[in-house]
């Protein structure tokens, strides 16, 4: 169950080049992206409505697309404009288009009502946006074997970085001890970890680093629900100085980061991430160091969530029991079961 009436993540602005396409499925529904004349952003069901061949083997037109199979013509809204040998289009031959917005270096999908979303507009991301004080390089992964809320319940409990992160971005188990605070608003969570790390900055982050020595660190991240997005300010500092309480030292480290989910299926996900520096003079090293570790470490976690949903698919019923770093997720889940709920209701009204 996904829910519909939020907007996705459907790719970073750079992965569509202008006259380029890009097909993706996104909530069991094939979609192809495109770019028109003036860089717009256009979303169609990568179907042909006259005999189903995918409109991403089809070729741009100026603003439109042409099926190449039998050659439909069909404009950026998803209007059929052209049947070749045929004056007058028979009727249902217009392809459902999606609403797309392109912000903050992302482009935005959504797949529910179309009425709906012009109520409000995809969440703002400083870190992604913000070319004069945040630099990075974005990521993705794709799961093609694991549902979102399996890689949701790994976000939302970094209990593990310890473990599956041991030689990447926590080192020792300093980060797996700490136990999360964690605040509840109306459609996420709010968590915070703070901790003293004997081991100091983890080896993934190493090369960035102006210290030596045991480190002060820090998580401090929101997990919206909607739209599956995990918004964090994260860093290292010299241990001892304060940094837990906001005295933060000119050499420690700092990110900003955004994660985001895009269900492909149920048990696919796409994965969109980015982990941002502000050291200005070393900008390019930096993002090419950050991207890597990053890269590396999620797919540690990738490695293990598939392996989990492998055995969930053979025993969905698997027990769970709890322990205490089990909170934040339970919530996370919680929230998103009322949401679905909520939504699922409307639409049985409607
Ligand atoms: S299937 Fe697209 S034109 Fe026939
Ligand atoms: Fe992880």
């Amino acid at each position: 169950m996904f829910l519909r009436n939020v907007w996705y993540v459907a790719a970073w602005a750079q992965d569509l080049p202008s006259e380029g396409m890009l097909a993706r499925k996104f909530l069991n529904e094939r979609v192809i992206l495109y770019r028109d004349t003036k860089g717009a952003v256009h979303a169609l069901r990568d179907q042909c409505p006259h005999r189903a061949a995918p409109l991403s083997v089809g070729r741009r037109e100026g603003d439109s697309i042409r099926c190449m199979y039998h050659g439909l013509l069909f404009d950026g809204a998803g209007k059929c404009i052209e049947v070749p040998g045929v004056e007058r289009i028979p009727p249902n031959l217009d392809v459902q288009a999606f609403p797309v917005r392109e912000q903050d270096n992302i482009i935005w999908i959504w797949m529910g009502d179309p009425a709906l979303s012009l109520k409000e507009g995809p969440v703002r991301l400083e870190a992604t946006s913000s070319p004069d004080k945040w630099f990075y390089e974005p990521g993705y992964l794709h799961y093609n074997q694991a549902s979102y809320q399996l890689i949701m319940d790994n976000l939302l409990d970094f209990s593990h970085l310890g473990f599956v992160h041991e030689n990447t971005i926590s080192g020792g188990t300093a980060s797996s001890e700490v136990r999360a605070q964690i605040e509840r608003f109306e459609t996420g969570v709010k968590i915070s970890r703070k901790y003293y790390d004997p081991l100091g900055v983890p080896p993934a982050f190493k090369p960035l680093a102006k210290f030596t020595g045991p480190a002060d660190r820090w998580q401090i991240y929101d997990w919206r629900v909607p739209g599956n997005l995990l918004i964090m300010e994260s860093g290292n500092a010299r241990a001892g100085v304060g940094a837990l309480e906001g005295n933060i030292p000119e050499d420690a480290i700092r990110f900003s980061s955004v994660q985001a989910l895009t269900p492909e299926t149920e048990t696919s996900t796409h994965y969109f991430f980015m982990q941002a520096h502000d050291d200005a003079e070393r900008k390019e090293e930096f993002n090419d160091i950050l991207v890597r570790g990053v890269k590396t470490a999620f797919l540690e976690d990738r490695a293990m969530i598939e392996a989990q949903q492998r055995v969930l698919i053979e025993e969905p019923d698997a027990p769970m029991n709890a322990i205490p770093a089990d909170a934040a997720l339970n919530q996370g889940r919680w929230i998103l079961k009322r949401l679905l709920e909520a939504e699922n209701k409307v639409s049985a009204v409607a």
